[in-house]
């Protein structure tokens, strides 16, 4: 198995270079074809070009249509089996999302990371908003992209706890660094065929794996 995948990224770009990271270590499985960015001086795109990966230019100055005809022929021109979102703010539309639906190997072929326990704290800002809320473990979601903001089939989750005396900054930088893990064993996950096979395999005290089949959520194993 060998997939043709995108990364769409908008600013930093430090989930989208841990997954080129991880693609590279195993380039039986992954042919990454392209970055490709909305926002024309992010810093993802400096270190795509660092790393020698082909850089595009999604261009939303028109519209959003426009941009999504110009990513929607990038997709099919390419043969892209699948697209990773790594920190990419924009909202894709229910129609383009639809559309990338007829897959081979999973029901959606957009997969994004959110920076919460979904459900909560789905839309933007979701680390701020929960320490805001006192909340004592925060954490991410990897999840594949439905027509609704941050609501598809959760594929994996994982949190972490505050620890004494641990500053805002200090707990937001471990959990940034806990995305990138959580992409990297997703992108196992995908490497081992398990998301193919309709249906996820454990659930402990670090994180929970939702099954996600051909007809979205299936079984939460215990
Ligand atoms: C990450 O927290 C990601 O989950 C969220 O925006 C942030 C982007 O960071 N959507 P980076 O660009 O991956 O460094």
């Amino acid at each position: 198995m060998k997939l043709r995948v995108v990364i769409l990224a908008s600013g930093r770009g430090s989930n989208a270079q841990s997954l080129a990271q991880k693609m590279h270590a195993s380039p039986q499985n992954w042919e990454l074809c392209a970055l490709l960015c909305d926002q024309p001086k992010a810093q993802v795109l400096q270190i795509f070009q660092n790393l020698g990966i082909p850089t595009v230019d999604l261009d939303y100055a028109k519209s959003k249509k426009e941009a999504e005809i110009q990513l929607e022929k990038f997709l099919s021109d390419n043969r892209i089996d699948l697209i990773f979102l790594a920190g990419f703010m924009r909202v894709l539309s229910p129609g383009f999302v639809e559309g990338q639906w007829e897959h081979k190997h999973t029901r959606s072929k957009i997969i994004n990371i959110h920076p919460s326990l979904l459900p909560k704290y789905p839309g933007l800002n979701s680390y701020e908003r929960a320490l805001e809320n006192g909340e004592k473990v925060i954490g991410a979601t990897v999840h594949f992209v439905d027509q609704g903001i941050d609501s598809g089939p959760i594929i994996a989750q994982r949190g972490i706890y505050r620890l004494p005396l641990e500053s805002n900054q200090e707990f937001m930088a471990r959990a940034l660094k806990l995305e990138h893990d959580l992409y990297a064993y997703v992108l196992e996950l995908i490497e081992q065929g398990i998301l193919n096979q309709g249906r996820l395999v454990k659930l402990d005290d670090y994180h929970k794996q939702i099954a996600c089949s051909s007809d979205a959520i299936s079984e939460v194993l215990q």
